[in-house]
């Protein structure tokens, strides 16, 4: 298997993010992986979802993995700010991070 350079686990609970949004963002982060040509290839990326990350509140809740970088409240603007900047260009977005490990 080829390895993957992020692992980005979307948390598609309900406690966190009512009304569907973390769904929505995991289906729209496809999308923009797709956009973004990280889905093959040395930059590709694996995205997950997860029904809770134990923080449920101020979601959705989005963690990029290696680095561990948790965002907070991410919007379709910001989750496609975190593929291109974070994932992409390698750069997190640090005003939406809420905790590093
Ligand atoms: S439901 Fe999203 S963190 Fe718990």
């Amino acid at each position: 298997m080829e390895p993957y350079s992020h692992h980005v686990l979307v948390c598609t609970g309900d406690f966190c993010s009512p009304n569907r949004r973390g769904r929505q963002l995991y289906s729209l982060l496809a999308d923009l992986l797709q956009r973004e040509d990280l889905l093959f290839g040395p930059q590709r990326v694996k995205r997950g979802e997860t029904p809770c990350l134990g923080v449920c509140s101020n979601g959705p809740i989005v963690v990029v993995y290696p680095e561990g970088i948790w965002y907070s409240e991410v919007t379709p603007a910001l989750l496609e700010r975190i593929v291109v900047e974070h994932l992409k260009q390698g750069k997190p977005v640090d005003e939406a991070v809420f905790h590093r490990l």
